[in-house]
């Protein structure tokens, strides 16, 4: 049953969480929590969301919480190493604090291009995307999305620090008729299925050759990506052993295929 968008009850308890730990200050606005919420109620009961980039959470128990009310899950698919944040050491401690409790929420410690890699034909009701946001990782991130998703393709970051974001949404949405959101800095692109078939074999060298035409117009300098020295090619990323998915009261147990419910294949 869809809800209605003023009926999300406790949005407030995600700034301090009630489960345990300590409120999740990031750069994650209430009114983007509360869009993010307004997403997950389209979905189907069940409903498996996928989140690449967690950070130490917040965005994550945004999602939890309307995901319990459809009975669903989300999965947060993040690396957490340490040239991911490199201001935030503890980054997976706080993670694990501040989303204890949430037993619909599961985690696949990993790179996110070798997460779906590691998952080739399976779907996800919905993907949010707020992972490596260099320009190749944002398209890299965008292509598995498009692929990947059954209902629901959105992200963050749709400002002027990641301006390839904008871009490549706005353009996107111009080449393929397609429409898009944008709530502060959360955007959901519309996805159709010609733009779901391009995205499959032509997107990633199409948008590189686009933004590159683009990119001239871009102060990098105002870029806290390229302060952060996040690159899409990460290096010393973790390896396929260290892909899993895991309750977070047991984040030593890897085993993607037994923990996940009702996945689905192509
Ligand atoms: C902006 S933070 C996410 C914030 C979080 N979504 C929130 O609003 O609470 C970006 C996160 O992306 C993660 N990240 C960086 N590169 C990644 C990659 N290749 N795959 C998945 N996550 C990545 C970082 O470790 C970091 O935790």
């Amino acid at each position: 049953m869809k809800k209605n968008f003023l009926q999300v009850p406790s949005v407030l308890d995600i700034v301090k969480p009630t489960k345990g730990g300590k409120p999740t200050n990031t750069k994650f606005k209430v009114r983007e929590m509360l869009y993010l919420q307004q997403l997950v109620y389209q979905l189907p009961q069940k409903a498996i969301i996928v989140e690449i980039g967690s950070f130490i959470g917040k965005s994550a128990l945004a999602l939890a919480e309307a995901a319990e009310k459809i009975d669903g899950s989300v999965l947060c698919v993040d690396p957490f190493a340490k040239h991911t944040q490199s201001f935030c050491p503890d980054q997976l401690e706080r993670f694990k604090e501040n989303t204890a409790g949430w037993d619909n929420i599961y985690l696949a410690k990993s790179d996110s291009t070798k997460f779906f890699d590691y998952n080739p034909g399976v779907k996800f009701d919905m993907i949010f995307i707020d992972g490596d946001h260099s320009i190749n990782g944002f398209i890299t991130d965008l292509r598995n999305a498009i692929v990947h998703s059954k209902k629901i393709v959105c992200g963050h970051d749709f400002c002027a620090y990641s301006p390839w974001i904008v871009d490549v949404i706005q353009h996107l949405s111009v080449k393929f008729g397609v429409n898009y959101e944008v709530v502060s800095w959360t955007w959901k692109l519309d996805i159709s299925k010609k733009l779901r078939k391009f995205a499959d074999s032509e997107l990633v060298p199409y948008l590189i050759a686009f933004i590159k035409k683009r990119g001239v117009f871009y102060n990098f300098e105002n870029s806290w990506y390229k302060e952060s020295g996040i690159e899409s090619d990460n290096k010393d990323s973790v390896s396929m052993t260290d892909i899993g998915v895991m309750p977070m009261d047991d984040a030593d147990s890897v085993d993607l295929e037994s923990e996940l419910p009702d996945l689905e294949s192509e």
